[in-house]
């Protein structure tokens, strides 16, 4: 049995379907589309620092977020330092089927390739203004080192992995970050909503991307 299966989304991008959990990896929407309008331009675009920005994500999959980030980093001349947390890395040669740089721009082939052959557990500069050091391992085993400037937030749904909503793991994400700094996620469902309130975020409700109401914008003041 395909432990993995291949989708297109509505914007023309692939994505990963898990037959065991019923669930894919980014909206059926559309997989690019997604990413974009929640970690890009309602996360990156709002960071206000001069020197490096530090990025967390919870839930690496694809490394989508990762790539969209490096291509902004080179754009905008803005050195990134990425942290990729994944508890089942996805094979790269799965990976390089989705065919994610024709949908970001030319030249990018480059840089999605290292980001996913280089090694885990180790600082790669993938290029002058992006690091990576992905690492594999559960969010609940993360212990923070440096603070973080910005979090994806994008595990699988509260439906289907309901422990990676945890209000413990919220109050780590709080704690992880840096005065001013956000969380972001397509999660907009009230109990969670509630949680991070709890734990100190302040929160913003966002128009979601195309097919989503909502979403969810968190920061520590
Ligand atoms: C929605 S997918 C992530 C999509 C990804 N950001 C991308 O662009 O492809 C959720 C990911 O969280 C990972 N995951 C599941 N449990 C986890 C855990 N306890 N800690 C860290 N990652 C986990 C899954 O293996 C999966 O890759």
């Amino acid at each position: 049995m395909n432990t993995h299966e291949i989708r297109v989304t509505g914007d023309g991008s692939k994505t990963i379907f898990l037959p065991e959990l019923n669930e894919t990896y980014h909206s059926s929407n559309g997989a690019v589309q997604e990413s974009l309008h929640i970690f890009i331009q309602n996360g990156l675009d709002l960071v206000k620092k001069k020197g490096p920005i530090r990025i967390l994500e919870v839930g690496f999959g694809t490394g989508l977020n990762a790539f969209l980030s490096a291509s902004w980093a080179e754009k905008n001349n803005q050195p990134i330092h990425y942290i990729g947390i994944e508890a089942k890395p996805l094979p790269p040669e799965l990976c390089f089927q989705l065919d994610y740089p024709r949908h970001i721009g030319q030249n990018t082939e480059k840089i999605y390739d290292e980001l996913i052959h280089c090694d885990w557990e180790i600082e790669n500069q993938l290029s002058p203004h992006f690091s990576i050091h992905k690492k594999e391992m559960k969010i609940q085993d993360f212990v923070t080192e440096e603070p973080t400037d910005l979090i994806y937030f994008d595990a699988f749904g509260p439906r289907v992995q309901s422990e990676m909503w945890d209000i413990t793991i919220l109050d780590k994400m709080f704690q992880s970050l840096n005065s001013g700094g956000s969380l972001v996620t397509y999660c907009a469902q009230g109990q969670f909503k509630r949680d991070l309130k709890a734990v100190g975020f302040s929160l913003e409700s966002l128009p979601g991307p195309p097919g989503k109401r909502e979403m969810t914008r968190a920061t520590r003041i």
